[in-house]
């Protein structure tokens, strides 16, 4: 029998690895996702082997992070709480997806995660198993009564019985999660909503105490929705979002600090740094401003609320967000354009933007304040525009009279 395991390297998976093995007789085949974590990958084939692995296997897995769920949630506006910008929830589906390949191209039987039983991360782990492939078994240690190693200290008591190879420390520290788009922190201070963020809990970002007193500025060219351009140059979507992350890291800018509503039900504290996402988001939304008619913009609204919602909840490959997919991408044909944002103190703030369909222009307005808007009109269109509220104010005062 085989599983196999999504493995960070981290404290809970690497004793996830030798407990499956110990305690169900299987043999663990450990998955790592690149996907743009920072150095944790180094090292990674040879930490899953001492811990007991029959394999490793690592994907590099930025290309389609980056193309395939990062563009298509920034094209939707998604946004979780009026904060989060999802780097964590969106990540999921990806790995679990690759993790379902991997137990196919290695005839396992199983799937296994690490996420507790108390979080978001088990959901969105667990419906993309089901939604890809109902038939694999799905192992989540920390919902087995079995597992005891659910305490900092067990875990590492059981590391070190087993010589499985782990940073030493005891001691409370933060529950993270870092890719490409983002790092979110957890737990430890943060727990207590009365706590302000440490000026060194920052990973991706400078706190604003100690950003440039000069702002920067880039400039975003967009196509049908898509950031293609950094500063007039074709870019890549991994290297935009680098470059973005270094250059808005440094002016702290997307650090959001939020409590909020879990699936699972409890609210929860935390620390987001998103910088490059956050630039790209702001230039992104101020380029529909530009390029978008008013329903279509109201109704897309509508929309990104609701897949936030899908993001957040796990809900990837479903037929809804497919099909809400198919909406956006009609709206993005005119979302093209070069957006210049600027970077100072925490703040990212749209300066300047140009677009070939913008609805916003010195021709049309000629044409929209000439002989097609004629001022007259006003006055019969807000007779009828407020007539309904007219009667009711009418009726409501006849009404408090008796
Ligand atoms: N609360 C965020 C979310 O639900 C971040 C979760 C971080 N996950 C983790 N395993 N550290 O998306
Ligand atoms: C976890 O509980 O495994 C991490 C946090 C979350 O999934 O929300």
């Amino acid at each position: 029998q085989k599983v196999v395991l999504a493995y960070s390297g981290g404290l809970d998976t690497s004793v996830i690895l030798p407990w499956l093995k110990e305690t169900y007789g299987y043999d663990v085949i450990a998955f790592a996702a690149e996907l743009g974590q920072g150095d944790e990958l180094a090292g990674i084939k040879k930490k899953a082997l001492a811990s007991g692995a029959s394999k490793c296997v690592v994907k590099d897995l930025r290309r389609e992070f980056v193309e395939d769920y990062l563009w298509p949630m920034l094209k939707s506006g998604a946004v979780y709480e009026n904060g989060y910008l999802l780097g964590t929830s969106i990540a999921r589906p990806l790995i679990a997806k690759h993790q379902v390949e991997v137990a196919h191209a290695e005839k396992a039987t199983a799937v296994a995660h690490g996420a507790t039983g108390k979080g978001n991360d088990q959901v969105r782990f667990e419906l993309t198993f089901m939604a890809l492939d109902p038939t694999l078994e799905i192992i989540a240690p920390w919902k087995d009564p079995k597992f005891k190693l659910t305490s900092r200290e067990a875990a590492v008591d059981y590391a070190k019985k087993h010589n499985i190879p782990i940073e030493q420390s005891k001691k409370k520290i933060y529950s993270r999660d870092r890719n490409l788009w983002h790092i979110s922190h957890e737990g430890a201070d943060l727990e207590d909503p009365a706590n302000e963020p440490k000026d060194d809990l920052f990973v991706m970002s400078q706190p604003v105490s100690q950003t440039p007193d000069k702002p920067d500025y880039v400039t975003i060219g967009f196509h049908e929705g898509v950031p293609v351009k950094l500063d007039g140059k074709l870019t890549s979507g991994v290297k935009m979002i680098e470059a973005l992350n270094e250059i808005g890291g440094r002016h702290a800018v997307g650090q959001v600090d939020v409590v909020e509503n879990r699936l699972v039900g409890m609210k929860s504290r935390g620390v987001y740094e998103t910088p490059g996402g956050t630039i790209l988001m702001t230039a992104h939304a101020a380029l529909e401003s530009l390029t978008m008619e008013r329903e279509t913009m109201h109704y897309k609204q509508q929309v990104a609320l609701k897949y936030a919602e899908l993001v957040y909840y796990g809900q990837w490959f479903s037929p809804l967000r497919e099909a809400l997919d198919a909406f956006i991408d009609v709206t993005q044909r005119s979302v093209t354009g070069d957006v210049r944002v600027k970077l100072f103190k925490g703040r990212c703030t749209p300066a300047g933007m140009k677009s070939p369909n913008s609805l916003y222009q010195a021709d049309l307005a000629s044409f929209t304040m000439g002989a097609e808007y004629d001022q007259i009109d006003a006055k019969g269109f807000i007779r009828l525009f407020g007539l309904p509220m007219k009667v009711a104010g009418a009726v409501s005062r006849r009404e408090q009279k008796g």
